[in-house]
């Protein structure tokens, strides 16, 4: 599959291949600076100059009878007619009249009911028809990309026109408007860097911020800012819109503005628990399990149930006496559930009992991640079970899928055909997958979590709240009544919590607190005590801590000039910060593919039957470099390779390689390259070996790396015949036993740096690499002088270099030049 991505940024990347290097061209109807891109959302304001009243006036005409004309269009009746039962419709001029009286409105109401197409086009059918056109900027956030497009293509074509003109839409690296554009989708992010250019959002007259409900750490950053603001511009008009009801919280925050509720039309939907998705699928779980796990999943169980309250609290059930009317399979099955992972194999059995015993209707399944999308996809799509493959379409929905790719969830199946759609909870409100009557929901969803005292972060599949669930549940009534098949008894489902805790107080908050840098907004403290629900001051202050380390922050907490590049990528500080390494030092390739991993997944499977084998191969692509950075960039090039001749299928399946997972590296490689491009780091022009001199030098790699990864260092101590690992915040660690560094005794190079530690048993360091002193020395974090004045150390005291003086400034003048670097950019 050759995406539209890299058809437009040619074959940069790629060595052997010297021709195309086309523009995008998709995107950027208006885009008018002759940049590619819009660096900032400059033009977020109105693209026309209006200089005089009368061009004004003559514009504010031209719209409204533009408006009205397209009102009585025989094209338009039947969408009018489909917008008039919508919930939303019946609150229109009580909600256009709250909004006029106030600066601050909270609008709830049922996912699908119409608030995000259908409000801000009140507003600008009002401003047109008011003759207010000219002056009118309506700008509307989502919290993800693909939303901000599918809802401005909506309301397009709702309005009879293209996408782009009085309805426009900007993402990161992509937008759709012109000048007549009078209302803009774009995502939070965009905005608050637009905030960047424009502290004041001049021009803007009403601003939407949707899917607050959800708690995102974006939306909670934009409300402070916007409560701060909003006596500055009295005439600009806030609304906020949530899918749950817990408008409360966020009118008292401004200052008890008003509320409005839209009453909610669905379809009933009937709701199974797992006791009895089992009683209908006669699916035996303890069988499954049995087969591959024996003893390690018992002890498995045991260490994860200790993390997972709620499965812990199911196996205190007596599940003879609770289930007394259940087959005795059923009570089996519950008694060997363990909701610490999700069954695969259920989930396919219930999708076969729709497909068998079910009417028409599409099937959406919430999956925790994209791990489990791709296993289910390749499950589905490999299995004869259904019969005929060619009656469904089976769809993954996840948010970092390309653009492109996700369009294809709106369209409607061919006739005959059922759309299965695997989902993560991104389409749990924010997209509204057309024609839903059939939702399985796994109960969880990947949910990062922060331990400020040990510095841990961790991306984990946890229990959705009670709102989620019920969000989910909504789905499948839309069109008709539906049916909602939980993966989970329903004592789990009345033990969740209501709502899910604030992402602001479970993320690590150094991509935060750049924003609040870069946005001069203060000490980074005593402007998050201002939030929603501030985040615990230990986490405020690591936050802090880790960019001075890696140099983004200077002493006195002031953005560095690596600071400020790192402030323009929507990225990871440390992924960030390697990607801009690997320009400088020519290893781009390796740098994106390795921050493509990281930012998403790598791409190795452990098939449980199979895991020796799998990590042999794994073991292979490494090599004596003691490295699973090394080994994932030699299969994502064997890859490559086998693409081009046509051997895809078999490498991946001797590799133990997920060819998805490949996929998607493979487009955010070019989407990290478009914003390396879009700040300056990256001429595409210049053709790829401008930047790749280095790329298969794997020291110059392992420096980069180094760079990239600090401070997670840890240091290899030799014990007797074994090494031993440590770390400065929670000491000795281990090696994960999926690294190829597990089970080797002996490493040459004195330190290891680590993409993440993991806390199970013990804590675990996963995705190793083996690197030296002088990597560190060069490429780690600052030094400092010891104590002693017989050498330096460095910042965390990861290293203790020892040298004379005229080596010490000899690396203090290298490291100098190094951060010159950043300054030319
Ligand atoms: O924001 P909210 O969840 O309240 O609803 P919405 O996104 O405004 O959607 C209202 C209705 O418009 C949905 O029920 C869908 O039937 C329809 N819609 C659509 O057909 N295609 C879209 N891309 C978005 C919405
Ligand atoms: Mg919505």
């Amino acid at each position: 599959m050759t995406t539209d991505i890299e058809r437009r940024v040619g074959n940069l990347l790629d060595d052997s291949q010297g021709k195309g290097r086309e523009h995008r061209v998709s995107s950027t109807a208006s885009v008018e600076d002759g940049k590619q891109f819009p660096t900032s959302v400059n033009n977020i304001k109105p693209t026309s100059k209006l200089e005089s009243d009368s061009a004004k006036e003559k514009l504010s005409a031209e719209l409204k009878q533009k408006q009205e004309a397209m009102k009585g269009s025989d094209g338009l009746k039947a969408m009018l007619a489909f917008r008039e039962q919508l919930p939303a419709f019946n609150v229109k001029s009580g909600f256009i009249k709250a909004m006029t009286e106030n600066q601050v409105l909270v609008v709830s109401g049922e996912t699908g009911c119409g608030k995000t197409t259908q409000l801000p086009q009140f507003i600008l059918e009002e401003e047109i028809s008011k003759l207010r056109g000219a002056d009118c900027r309506i700008i509307c956030t989502q919290p993800r990309r693909i939303s901000a497009i599918s809802v401005a293509a909506r309301i397009s074509s709702e309005r009879g026109e293209n996408l782009g003109e009085t309805v426009g839409y900007q993402i990161r690296l992509e937008a759709k408007q012109s000048a007549q554009t009078r209302l803009l989708f774009c995502t939070t992010g965009v905005l608050l860097r637009q905030l960047v250019q424009d502290p004041q959002l001049t021009g803007v007259s009403h601003l939407l911020v949707d899917e607050i409900h959800e708690r995102g750490m974006n939306e909670d950053f934009l409300l402070i800012i916007l409560r701060n603001l909003l006596p500055q511009r009295p005439d600009l008009r806030l609304i906020l819109m949530s899918a749950t009801i817990n408008a409360d919280l966020f009118s008292k925050y401004f200052g008890n503005a008003p509320t409005l509720h839209i009453p909610g039309k669905t379809f009933a939907v009937a709701e199974f628990f797992l006791e009895d998705v089992l009683e209908k699928t006669r699916y035996n779980i303890k069988s499954e399990f049995e087969n591959f796990e024996g003893n390690s999943r018992r002890r498995r169980r045991q260490q994860e149930s200790k993390k997972d309250p709620l499965s812990e609290l199911f196996e205190d059930v007596d599940i003879d006496s609770q289930y007394r009317g259940y087959s005795s399979s059923t009570r089996k099955s519950l008694e060997a559930w363990s909701g610490t992972q999700l069954d695969l194999s259920l989930v396919e059995s219930t999708i076969e009992y729709i497909c068998r015993h079910e009417g028409n209707g599409a099937i959406l399944v919430f999956l925790t991640g994209w791990d489990d999308i791709s296993k289910l996809l390749d499950k589905v799509k490999a299995n004869n079970y259904l019969g005929d493959s060619g009656k469904f379409l089976v769809l993954p929905l996840h948010g970092s899928m390309p653009t492109i790719n996700q369009r294809e969830i709106f369209d409607r199946p061919p006739p005959g055909k059922r759309k299965i759609v695997l989902a993560t909870n991104i389409a749990e409100s924010s997209i509204t997958v057309d024609d839903v009557v059939y939702v399985i929901d796994c109960g969880k969803a990947k949910e990062t979590s922060y331990d400020a005292l040990n510095k841990l972060a961790c991306l984990l599949p946890s229990w959705i709240s009670k709102a989620s669930a019920h969000q989910r549940r909504g789905r499948a009534g839309r069109v008709q009544p539906g049916v909602c098949y939980r993966l989970y008894p329903k004592i789990i489902h009345d033990a969740m919590l209501q709502y899910q805790l604030p992402e602001i107080l479970r993320t690590p908050l150094q991509e935060l607190c750049l924003h609040i840098k870069s946005l001069q907004l203060g000490t980074v403290g005593s402007f998050l005590a201002q939030a929603l629900q501030p985040p615990d001051p230990l986490a405020v202050q690591n936050a802090i801590e880790l960019l001075k380390t890696i140099g983004a922050l200077d002493d006195m907490e002031e953005l560095t000039p690596l600071g400020r590049h790192l402030c323009t990528l929507p990225l990871d500080p440390n992924i960030g910060k390697m990607l801009l390494m690997g320009s400088i030092f020519q290893c781009l390739n390796p740098a994106l593919t390795i921050a493509a991993a990281l930012a998403h997944r790598d791409p190795f499977i452990l098939p449980i039957n199979r895991k020796e084998e799998a990590n042999d191969a794994k073991k292979s692509f490494a090599g004596d470099s003691c490295s699973d950075h090394v080994a994932l960039l030699k299969a994502f090039e064997g890859w490559k390779d086998a693409k081009r001749n046509g051997a895809e299928r078999s490498f991946c399946w001797d590799n133990f390689l997920s060819p998805v997972t490949l996929q998607m590296m493979d487009d955010m490689r070019m989407q990290f390259l478009d914003l390396l491009s879009d700040i300056g780091f990256v001429n595409k022009s210049r053709g790829p070996s401008a930047y790749n001199q280095y790329s298969q030098d794997l020291e110059m790699v392992c420096a980069v790396l180094c760079a990239g990864l600090y401070p997670n260092v840890v240091q290899c101590k030799r014990r007797g015949k074994r090494t031993a690992f440590y770390t400065k915040e929670v000491g000795k660690v281990d090696i994960h036993p999926g690294s190829v560094n597990a089970g080797v005794h002996i490493f040459p190079l004195p330190y290891m740096v680590y993409s993440e530690k993991v806390k199970t048993t013990s804590i675990y360091i996963r995705d190793s690499t083996n690197i030296s002193d002088y990597a560190l020395l060069l490429f780690g974090g600052n030094l400092v002088p010891t104590n002693t004045g017989d050498g330096i150390e460095m910042l965390g005291g990861y290293l203790h270099f020892s040298a004379s003086k005229s080596v010490l400034d000899l690396i203090k003048k290298l490291r100098g030049e190094l951060d010159k670097l950043f300054n030319r950019k």
